[in-house]
């Protein structure tokens, strides 16, 4: 069989095909014998169980692979076991695989996010289905060469390698949930149409990120004597990926939460104690716990501390928040301020909308979250 044929089967009316290694399984009659649920082992359907099997390990037993044995039909076919040829000149053409269980969004720009029924399979969620915001092509970044700049008015600056920013500083941990601004944007279209990407339930995810606080840099950098000033000053960071003018993805946060040992704002190198991985932010991004994941960078290339917001259309001209009367004709982005912390935030993950549910008690999942680093009360 070719992959489309495997691709076509993917519900119980259609039949329910997997692969694993070159080897086709008609599992129809297995998904409701499923232990994880039926509606778990449908997100494989029509495609690989490899990326799934990796994530969840109970499927790395020999039993697993007798049972699966018995339901075999085919093979696939050689010329469709190699990967698709990559074109050089789509400026996406470098971005990394994803998993197959993410909801796509958009592809280029990648912008997915988990199925609701796995953000709630663990608290934290797994690296591969961490929901996924990209404005621009994801940098190929060589992590040997790599450098931050660091630098605060009167020429005082600091240039960091990888390894310096993790000996000179201690490893910090946080878990903290991203969010972005547009969670939950598919249900507000259904009162009234909302322009951008059409997100579910599932803009959010949790991690336990670790690097070095931001603090411990900007205080290293002599960046911290702004804290007593009348005036709010910020910081500014610029990410490495770029459009086709060249302009970097930017944004700020105030200096005073920057400084703030509550914040807990890092410069991270991990995430659910890996590297880093390319789609967030390879080799270090900022992480602004409680705070709209657009102001954390990913690709980190700067961190400027200056008397001003960032002057980048994603802080200036993007991510505001406005009232119900204005529209994209009476918009006037100046008016309003960027959007930081982000308020309380529920979703129930199952049972989804319109499903059918037996009779009697039920038991529902979902997430909630107070935004701003509050706790849930
Ligand atoms: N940083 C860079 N350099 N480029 C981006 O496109 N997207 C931002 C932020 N940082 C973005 C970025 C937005 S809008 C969000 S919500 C978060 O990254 C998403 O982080 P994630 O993809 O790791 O979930």
């Amino acid at each position: 069989y070719t992959r489309a044929e495997v691709a076509r089967h993917r519900t119980p009316s259609e039949r329910v095909w997997v692969t694993h290694g070159s080897d086709v399984f008609d599992v129809t009659d297995f998904v409701e014998l499923h232990p994880g649920g039926a509606d778990k082992i449908l997100l494989a359907a029509g495609g690989a169980l490899e990326p799934f099997w990796a994530l969840y390990a109970v499927h790395n037993q020999p039993h697993v692979l007798e049972l699966l044995r018995d339901y075999k039909v085919g093979e696939l076919s050689p010329e469709d076991s190699s990967p698709p040829p990559v074109t050089t000149e789509d400026p996406f053409a470098g971005d990394p695989p994803r998993h197959p269980a993410l909801r796509v969004n958009s592809l280029k720009p990648f912008n997915a996010e988990p199925p609701p029924e796995l953000l709630t399979q663990s608290f934290l969620t797994p690296n591969e289905l961490f929901f996924t915001r990209n404005h621009l092509p994801v940098p190929s970044v060589e992590p040997g060469s790599y450098r931050l700049r660091v630098e605060g008015p009167g020429g005082r600056s600091l240039s960091l390698s990888l390894a310096e920013l993790r000996q000179r500083f201690p490893k910090h941990e946080v878990t903290a949930t991203l969010q972005c601004a547009g969670n939950r944007r598919s249900e507000l279209s259904r009162v009234r149409p909302v322009k951008g990407l059409a997100w579910d339930i599932g803009a959010i995810s949790t991690a336990r990120w670790a690097g070095a606080r931001l603090r411990d840099v900007l205080l290293a950098a002599g960046l911290g004597d702004k804290r007593d000033d009348g005036d709010e000053w910020h910081v500014c960071f610029e990410g490495m990926d770029e459009d086709a003018s060249g302009t970097p993805y930017g944004a700020s946060i105030p200096l005073k939460r920057a400084l703030s040992g509550d914040a807990e704002v890092l410069l991270a190198y991990e995430m659910n104690g890996q590297e880093l991985p390319r789609d967030h932010g390879f080799p270090l991004r900022v992480l602004v716990p409680g705070v709209v994941g657009a102001r954390s960078v990913k690709w980190l290339r700067s961190v400027v501390v200056a008397p001003r917001e960032s002057q980048s259309h994603w802080q200036q001209n993007d991510y505001k928040g406005f009232c119900p009367s204005v529209d994209w004709d009476s918009v006037d982005f100046r008016a309003a301020p960027a959007i930081q912390e982000l308020p309380v935030q529920s979703a129930i993950t199952e049972p989804r909308p319109g499903a059918t549910v037996p009779a009697g008690e039920l038991t529902v999942k979902g997430y909630a979250w107070s935004g701003g680093g509050r706790e849930v009360i």
